[in-house]
């Protein structure tokens, strides 16, 4: 039995347009991505990384060609179905950690809750045992500031999984992070694929991509073999 593709893509281009210019961020890309698959996608600055992920991530459309998540035609669906389909399936860690700043932590990690009109006493719960998994469970109080980035990096984390999304998507988690506090976000990452996440992750990092059950890498806005 073949399980329905988490991901697809066919034929997808998106072009940034800029007055007169056109920019091919990405170009004809097809490709899919399996349930439980953990994807690395490598590729040079400016290769289309990153609009490749947003489009993944429902954050942006194609010019061209189809996008399905989750079972879903992202061309049938208007922004509120967009917004929707974010909310319910796709947990987002990036690179700059994207914390609300004088926010708890606890607070931080129940927000995805908040959207899904979860009742306050369950987004604590919730929240905190996210956080407790992630080894903050003495940090539930602390603001980003005082967080090291390593902790701010798996409050994060803690943030994209507290909806039980069945897709992570991750651009460069590592980014900022020394090797050490690096090597622990993509242990997380594993043992979140173990549990059964499909988990995309963008990286310049060969070691990091190493990590992964399959790599894509990107030039030009094209994937390459
Ligand atoms: N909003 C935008 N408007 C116009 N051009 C854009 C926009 N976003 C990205 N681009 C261009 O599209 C190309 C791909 O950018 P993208 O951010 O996807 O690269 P990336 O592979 O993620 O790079 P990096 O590794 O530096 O994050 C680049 O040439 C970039 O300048
Ligand atoms: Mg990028």
């Amino acid at each position: 039995m073949t399980a329905e593709p988490v991901i697809t893509l066919d034929h997808v281009s998106r072009i940034y347009s800029m007055g007169r210019l056109d920019v091919p961020a990405l170009v004809d890309v097809s490709m899919t991505v399996q349930p439980g698959e953990f994807v690395a996608i490598v590729g040079p600055s400016g290769s289309g990384k990153s609009t490749m992920m947003n489009i993944i991530g429902c954050l942006d459309r194609p010019t061209s060609g189809d996008c399905s998540v989750a079972g879903t035609y992202v061309d049938d669906l208007d922004d509120d179905g967009l917004a929707r389909l974010r909310s319910r399936t796709i947990g987002f860690v990036f690179q700059s950690y994207n914390l609300l700043p004088r926010t708890s932590a606890i607070e931080n990690v129940a927000t995805p809750l908040l959207y899904q009109g979860v009742g306050r006493k369950e987004r604590m719960a919730r929240a905190k045992a996210a956080l407790v998994r992630l080894g903050l469970g003495d940090r539930l109080d602390h603001e980003p500031t005082e967080l090291s980035g390593g902790q701010q990096q798996r409050v994060a984390i803690a943030r994209a999984i507290v909806t039980e999304p069945s897709l992570i998507l991750a651009d460069e988690p590592t980014g900022n992070l020394d090797s050490h506090a690096g090597e622990e976000v993509i242990a997380l990452l594993r043992e979140l694929n173990a549990t059964g996440r499909t988990i995309v992750l963008i990286t310049h990092d060969n070691d990091v991509a190493a990590m992964a059950s399959r790599q894509m890498h990107m030039r030009d806005g094209r994937l390459v073999a």
